[in-house]
């Protein structure tokens, strides 16, 4: 079959994937990787947390190996984020961050020192970054609270950041990430996505596109003629009509509520992908399309507990399977 590069580049879409360290030293997986892929990001390693372990002591050792090595295989390379809104994924020296007596302009001062260093340390060769992630509450739409949007307020410590970004990677595509669905539980997050949206539209801040991130299932399938559907439409139409574009981020299929049976479940897991994709792809503005791991053992689902199979069996939720053999959802 033909690599999905070859695919994607027919339909004018770059194919790339998330790869971890553990991954990135597996070669038949890199293998794998450089067949089908025209774009990398780093599943961890360009996090601040990885960055920036301890207060000054920059790690750029892990994302720079992978960075250069996509490079290498002629890879566009995606960032992979400058800031975390969850303050869970922020580094615990951040949290813990002595702000002094002035602390709009220490908070000021360390979220510029770390968007200016990192985009300096990788200069021209990121395509595309996620410059804010997740800043939106899922249950209240309302912007998540850290020690950033607490001394410099919420939607100023986001433009702030796009700014930045701006200035040091004047090249760089600059991308809003977030995963809203299509669902009715997703209601409020897609509000409080958009209201964010226009909020720095009409400052203007320069933000590039809107990342989905795309970790879907059986609860936002968009099928045709689905009230799931229209709503990711409209979704998707008030997002470009502010003149965004759109990208998939970090497409997996969770396939916690399909059956047990593998041929039922792989057929079930390709049915959610098309559907979702179909649509998704129907946007001239939607040209990348990024896997969050692309064989089923190397997927963080496998790790993540919080809503496991009830069967416990490991999921499938990727187009190839733990041999590497394509899957339904490959094809
Ligand atoms: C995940 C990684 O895959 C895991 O290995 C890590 O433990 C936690 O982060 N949304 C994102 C990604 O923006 O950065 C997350 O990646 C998955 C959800």
């Amino acid at each position: 079959p033909e690599p999905l590069k070859v695919l994607g580049k027919r339909k004018g879409l770059n194919v790339g994937n998330a790869i971890g360290g553990r991954w990135f030293r597996d070669p038949a997986y890199k293998a794998l990787m450089a067949r089908e892929c025209n774009m990398l990001v780093a599943e961890n390693e360009g996090k601040w947390q990885a960055l920036e372990p301890r207060p000054g002591e920059y790690q750029f050792e892990a994302a720079d190996a992978m960075y250069a090595w996509a490079r290498q295989q002629g890879m566009l390379v995606r960032g992979h984020n400058l800031i975390w809104q969850d303050a869970k994924w922020l580094p615990k020296w951040v949290n813990e961050y002595d702000f002094g007596a002035q602390p709009a302009q220490a908070a000021e001062a360390l979220l510029r020192k770390h968007i200016v260093t990192v985009c300096d340390h990788f200069g021209g060769i990121i395509h595309s970054y996620d410059v804010v992630n997740e800043a939106v509450d899922p249950a209240s739409g309302a912007l998540r609270a850290n020690v950033f949007t607490q001394h410099l307020g919420a939607v100023e410590q986001i433009d702030l950041a796009f700014r930045v970004a701006r200035e040091h990677a004047p090249g760089a595509q600059l991308v809003y990430n977030d995963y809203m669905r299509a669902d009715e539980g997703s209601t409020k997050h897609r509000e409080g996505v958009l209201k964010l949206l226009h909020a720095l539209k009409s400052r203007g801040t320069p933000v590039h596109a809107l990342g989905l991130q795309s970790h879907i299932g059986s609860w936002d399938e968009v099928s045709s003629g689905s009230q799931h559907q229209r709503v990711w439409r409209q979704f998707l139409d008030e997002v470009t009509g502010m003149g965004l574009d759109l990208l998939v981020t970090e497409f997996d299929v969770n396939d916690r509520k399909l059956p047990a049976d593998v041929t039922a479940r792989d057929a079930g897991v390709a049915a959610l992908a098309k559907d979702y994709l179909d649509v998704t792809f129907s946007y001239p503005q939607c040209r990348d399309f990024l896997m969050w791991g692309m064989a089923d053992h190397a997927s963080w689902l496998q790790e993540w507990k919080e809503a496991p199979r009830t069967d416990g069996l490991p999921m499938r939720p990727t187009p190839f399977d733990d041999h590497l053999r394509a899957k339904p959802l490959r094809d």
